[in-house]
Order: structure tokens, then sequence, then C-alpha cells
């Protein structure tokens, strides 16, 4: 089945037993600081498992954008990518074990076709220390549902010690078979929600010679032993507890929280072990092919970092709170991603100018009809990856040089690890990688005390960033965070109506403002926005706040970052009223209460910040 047809079916089916479908939210989360990125389907479900009542209802399924910085290395043994879309459905206190197993497995087997001979189960096998006991609820079921199939399913309680004893359904301990956001209950902080979970796996059949790169290579093989012989496609957590002061303790509600990847469901219904011959990677396997005159046989390492990256790039870029490259958090990860990119584009010989490029096409071609933001946010995607693929270009060679000269010591010293970093701006991790490939070290330690060295100084200047970035709530800090609102309502009346805020920067002194716009702005345009801000001050205009649910507001047509966080409630600054109006924008303030205090608005600097986004610096006088 192809995978835009599995998509569909899966929240077809879940719609028809009474769930309400989602968009996928965005990959980079909000007012989450544990987390960079968005990894599975369940983080923007929190507070509804938690309690929290959803708008739409106790059944809610999706198909989530999501991306794992922990799989970057992981990319190249044809089963794993960062970025995935995860299939998932909640029961939001509504229903549990018995609905939810049977009907994830009426879909793999009735609606995917998948053989059910080839599909097999895990359980809880229960934890004395916080006193949950095993999952035999679950197995019960489980038999059940594969007697339908007509399979006499056997449970085995110890199959990695013993092997899989003609077991069908298995039970493996809270390493394997627990899960929340931090892992296994230990790492749980207090306050965070799991549960116990029954994980499906598909039986590729693979020859047994590959099971030598097992970990359990000297025991008997079993399904969870990681050899890719057998691959999870799915995981329903029966997430009923919250860890307290006082042990594990039961949520007021029982929940469901399924999650399955897209892909590798993918993979099972076209019969491939390897994830990018699906029909999810086709075109851009196809399209590296042509770029680089070789077959994806010959290296299907390099093609599978190059297509996984650029996916999960052109992804990131392209939410609608698209990151760009940096040397800083979520925006470290894009560059890593681009640069570890355009170094595997090396090995294999191509060399077409912005090359990047022309697989982001393909991606966006790809996907634009169910993400429809990254065609939405297309010329940024495409400016962000020329650009750091030019900066890049530049140096890389030199780089490579620079190493090569270093690799006849045994060790690569800190101090040479962070001159690649600083000078060629070669990731560190890019450096550990090529160290790795010629059985070197590098000396971390040193590398970690000379960038710590440098990074003193960025962190002195974000130290004072905050909320909404505010260096603090001053009166001149609040009048320039208004004359921010004013300066965008200008840009969009000036250069075009999707204009939208890139991040700001706002002290006391001035304001710093970036704006996704590819153009230098012409002194005329400057002027104009200008104007515009400093007529508003002049007519004294009221600044109203109103609350209202995240629906009104795009209802209205305010500004600001839209997230599908049904029910949500947030604050609208209205600038002027009635016909007055000139801006409504989504901001939690603090705001002047009227624009005659705010005194002369002034641009004092436009220039470029990063690729397609522009900077204002302005000030009040
Ligand atoms: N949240 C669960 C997972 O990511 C379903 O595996």
């Amino acid at each position: 089945m192809q995978s835009s047809e599995l998509r569909q079916k899966y929240l077809d089916f879940f719609k028809k037993q009474g769930h309400a479908i989602i968009p996928s939210a965005s990959l980079i989360p909000e007012n989450d600081s544990t987390t960079l990125f968005t990894s599975s389907g369940m983080q923007p479900m929190v507070p509804y498992l938690m309690g929290e009542k959803h708008p739409l209802g106790t059944r809610i399924c999706d198909s989530q954008k999501s991306f794992r910085v922990v799989d970057i290395e992981e990319v190249g043994d044809g089963r794993h990518g960062t970025f995935f879309e995860m299939l998932g459905n909640w029961s939001l206190g509504d229903y549990f074990k018995k609905e939810q197993l049977h009907w994830i497995y009426s879909f793999l087997v009735e609606e995917v076709g998948l053989n059910v001979n080839n599909l097999y189960a895990t359980v809880f096998r229960g934890e004395e220390s916080i006193k949950v006991t095993k999952d035999s609820e679950s197995v019960d079921i489980l038999k059940d549902i594969f007697k339908k199939y007509g399979i006499d399913a056997k449970d085995v309680n110890f199959s990695e010690k013993d092997g899989m004893q003609g077991g069908r359904i298995f039970y493996y301990p809270v390493e394997k078979n627990w899960w929340s956001r931090s892992g296994i209950p230990a790492k749980m902080p207090i306050g965070e929600i799991g549960g116990p979970d029954s994980e499906i796996f598909y039986d590729f059949g693979v020859d047994l010679k590959k099971h030598d790169n097992s970990e359990w290579k000297d025991l008997p093989c079993h399904i969870n032993c990681d050899c890719g012989r057998f691959i999870e496609i799915g995981n329903s957590v029966f997430m009923e507890y919250k860890k307290t002061e006082n042990g594990f303790e039961k949520l007021t509600q029982q929940n469901v929280d399924f999650g399955g990847g897209l892909e590798r469901i993918t993979m099972a219904s076209q019969n491939t072990e390897d994830v990018f011959q699906t029909d999810l990677y086709l075109n851009i396997i196809k399209k590296i092919e042509e770029l680089s005159n070789k077959k994806y046989s010959d290296d299907k390492k390099s093609f599978q970092i190059i297509a996984d990256h650029l996916k999960a790039v052109t992804f990131i870029m392209g939410d609608n709170r698209g990151i760009t490259p940096s040397n800083l958090g979520q925006g470290y990860i894009v560059r890593r991603l681009i640069r570890r990119a355009i170094r595997f584009g090396k090995q294999l010989g191509i060399n077409e100018y912005l090359w990047q490029t022309k697989l982001a096409e393909i991606i966006i071609s790809d996907y634009k009809d169910i993400y429809v933001e990254i065609q939405n946010n297309k010329d940024f995607i495409m400016d962000c990856l020329s650009a750091e693929e030019i900066k890049f270009e530049n140096t890389i060679e030199k780089g490579l040089k620079e190493f090569s000269s270093l690799s006849s010591q045994n060790i690569i010293s800190g101090k040479d690890a962070f001159l690649l970093y600083q000078t060629y701006g070669f990731p560190i991790e890019m450096t550990e990688e090529l160290a790795f490939e010629k059985g070197l070290k590098i000396d971390m330690e040193e590398f970690k005390k000379e960038s710590e060295k440098h990074q003193e100084l960025s962190r002195t200047a974000s130290a004072g960033t905050f909320k909404g970035g505010l260096a603090d709530a001053s009166e001149q800090t609040t009048k320039l965070h208004t004359s921010a609102h004013l300066m965008l309502a200008g840009l969009r009346k000036f250069l075009q109506d999707s204009v939208s805020q890139k991040g700001s920067n706002i002290t006391s002194e001035r304001v710093r403002f970036d704006f996704a716009w590819k153009d230098k702005l012409t002194q005329d345009q400057l002027k104009q926005v200008e104007d515009f801000v400093n007529e508003a001050i002049l007519k004294d205009l009221p600044v109203i706040c109103k609350e209202m649910t995240l629906d009104d507001a795009k209802e209205i047509n305010a500004t600001g970052v839209f997230e599908h966080k049904y029910g949500e409630r947030v604050k609208v600054y209205f600038i002027g009223e009635g016909e007055q109006n000139i801006s409504k924008e989504i901001c939690g303030g603090p705001h002047v209460e009227h624009t005659g205090t705010m005194g002369k608005f002034k641009i004092i600097k436009e220039e470029s910040s990063s690729a397609g986004v522009r900077r204002i610096k302005a000030i009040l006088q």
C-alpha cells in the first residue's frame, strides 16, 4: 500500500471509531523547555492526558511530524530516520486496553493487509519497585485477537534469555515496556505521566546471519533484540500513572496513547526492511542518484544520510515556527544536519551548485498536500539552504585538508577540534565522525574548555533575555515592544501581507526585529514603515488586550504563530479600535495603554540577519 493511502486509511479508520482528526502540531514545541523538537504525537497532548478537557472530545487522532535528535547517528542502518510521521490515537479517559488492542490489530491486518503471521506483541512484565503488576489483562485480550485470525498465541515470559520458544506474545521488563517522555520510571521527574505499554513487531524474516550484530548474539534471538529482523511498528501506551513524591499514583482517568511510525508501517506493507526503499523516499533517492551519477546500492549509507537529513531540515525550516541554521539550540541541529549532508554529498561526488535545494524541491512536492506549511515557506527554506551551502562550501575543502594533516596524530587536541569548528565551521559531531572513521580520538575535555571560553560571550548576550524577547519589563522596553507590533503592521502593509516575524530582542535602548524577507529594504520602504509607526503614535491609539480561543484569533486574522492547540486561550493585543484598528497580534504583553506616550520612532539600521531574514534596529526618541 502507498504511504499516502495508509496515512488516510488510519485517520479514516479511527474517525469511524469516533475520533476527531486534528492537524499535526508544530515541530518546534512552544513553552516546553524539556525538549527542542516534537518527537512524538503524545507531546502536544500532555495537558489532556493529565485531565484538561479537550474541546474536540475524548477520542483524538492525527499524523504528527516528529523529529528525534538522538537518532542522528543511527541513520544509515536502513531502519532509522530522524524525521518521521507518527500516526497517533488517544483515549482521554475514554476507552482502554480492549478497544485499543482490537482496533489497532484490525487496522493493521484488515485495512493495511499485513500478514498476521508476521505480527508479534510485547507486554509489561511488572515491576515490584513501583508496585505495578504484570499486564496479564493485555495478554488475554491479545490472545483473543490472534485467535480471531486463527492463531493460537502463546505467551512467553523470558524470551530475552531463553529465546522465542514458539511464542507470539512476550513479557518484557520496565526498560522495554514502560513509556513516558523521560523513559523508565526512575528517570521520570515528579509530576510526569507514563504507563505500561504493548508494542507490535513485524517480522521481516531476515536471514539469521544478520543476528551477528545483535546485542544478544550469544543468546537465543528474540523479537526485541534489535538485530533488524523484527521491527517495532506501533506502541499502545496505557497511560494511567503519575509519578508523585510518594511513588506512582493512578491518574484520575485511564488514557491510551498510541503511536506508530508511518514509515515503518509502510515498510511492513511494502515488505521491505529498508525504509529508504519505500515510496516515502523513492523520489528523493532517485534525485540523489541523478545528482551523483551513482546507484543507491553503491553507497547506501551516504544516500540515507542525505535523504533523511534533507527531509528533516526541510520540515524544520518549513515549520511555521521555522528555524534557521545557527550555532545555538535548534538552529545548531539544523546546521549540523545540513553540513553533514554536504559532507556525504561530497563523498558521493555531487557537485552541482546548490544541489540541496533540488532535493528540497522534491521533498516539498512529495509532502505539500499533507503539510501545506512547507509549500508556504518554500522561499524561506530555499534561501536558508542556499546560504548555508554557500557558506560551508567555502570552508569544507580547507577544513578537510586541515583534518587530514591533524590525523597523523593519535589524538586530536581540543584546540584543533575547536579550530575546525570556529574557522572551518565543522560541527564537533562531524569532526568526531571523521575521527571515528580514522580510528582517532578527540580530547573532548579540552574542546569543552575551549568552547566554554568562547561561549562566555554569547551567554552574557542572552542572559538578560526576558519572556518574548524582552530584556526587562521597564517602561521604555514596554514602549519599544508596542513599537515592534506597529512596525510589523507597517511591514505587512508596505511589503506584503504575509511578512512574518522571525524573532525580536528588546532592551530599554532599542528594538531589534527579525522578519522573513529576501531583499534589502529600499530607503523608501524604510521611510514608509517609519512614517506609519509615527502616524499611529500621533493618533494616540488605545492598546487593548482581549483574551480569546486560538480559533477565534485565527478567525479575526490576528498575526502570530498559530499552533493547533485546541481550546487554548490566547491574548490578542489590538492597536486602535474599530475602523482605526491597525494591528492585532497574539502576544503575552506587556504593552503601553496608549500609543501617544511612546515618543518618536526611528529606524537606525536595516541589515541581513540570516538567509531570507532581514533585521531592523529601531529606537524611540
Ligand atoms: N508515545 C508513544 C511512543 O512514542 C506512543 O512510543
